[in-house]
């Protein structure tokens, strides 16, 4: 699993957690670090400037949550190995309204991921506001990489609640 711009590891926690190996990738690793073993490799990279080759392929799943830098979007979509899922969410336009981020270069247009990951099989899509865990206008996409398959069985919601 890559996590991309994974920021304090809350996301590379639960998918520890889960029994996944991760590749946590983010410009700034020292919070990261702390993750850092035999089922967690982090990567210091800065995914606006350095070459994108350095992300690896072939992952069964992608998470980006929260940042978003346009000229990455198909090389996200490329590093899915057949059957991969990508998983995104950040923030869109309308967020002006509550907060940052406010500069429109990090606020998606409606549909916008959508338009991005034609490549995959959309799972699920939303857009709009949320009110946890703070008033936010949000974008959120699952997708795979391949054709339609059986959907993931329920996850353990006590692991969820217990990674916060
Ligand atoms: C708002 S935080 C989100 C962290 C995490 N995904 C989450 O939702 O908790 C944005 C992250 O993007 C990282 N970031 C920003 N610009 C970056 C860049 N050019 N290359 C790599 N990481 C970057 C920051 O260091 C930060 O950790």
């Amino acid at each position: 699993m890559l996590d991309l711009a994974a920021g304090s590891g809350r996301h590379v926690r639960l998918l520890r957690d889960c029994g996944f190996a991760v590749c946590a990738v983010d410009r700034d690793t020292t919070a990261l670090l702390a993750f850092a073993g035999p089922c967690c490799e982090v990567r210091r990279i800065d995914l606006e400037t350095d070459d994108r080759r350095q992300l690896g392929d072939d992952y069964d799943g992608i998470i980006v949550t929260n940042y978003l830098h346009r000229p990455l979007l198909p090389a996200i979509a490329r590093a899915l190995a057949p059957g991969g899922v990508l998983i995104y969410e950040t923030f869109a336009r309308g967020n002006e309204r509550f907060g940052r981020p406010r500069n429109p270069d990090f606020l998606l247009r409606p549909g916008e991921l959508l338009e991005a990951f034609t490549t995959l099989t959309v799972v699920a899509f939303e857009q709009g506001e949320v009110s946890v865990p703070r008033p936010a206008v949000i974008q959120r996409l699952a997708a795979v990489l391949g054709p339609m398959s059986p959907l993931p069985e329920a996850v353990d919601l006590d692991i969820l609640r217990s990674t916060g």
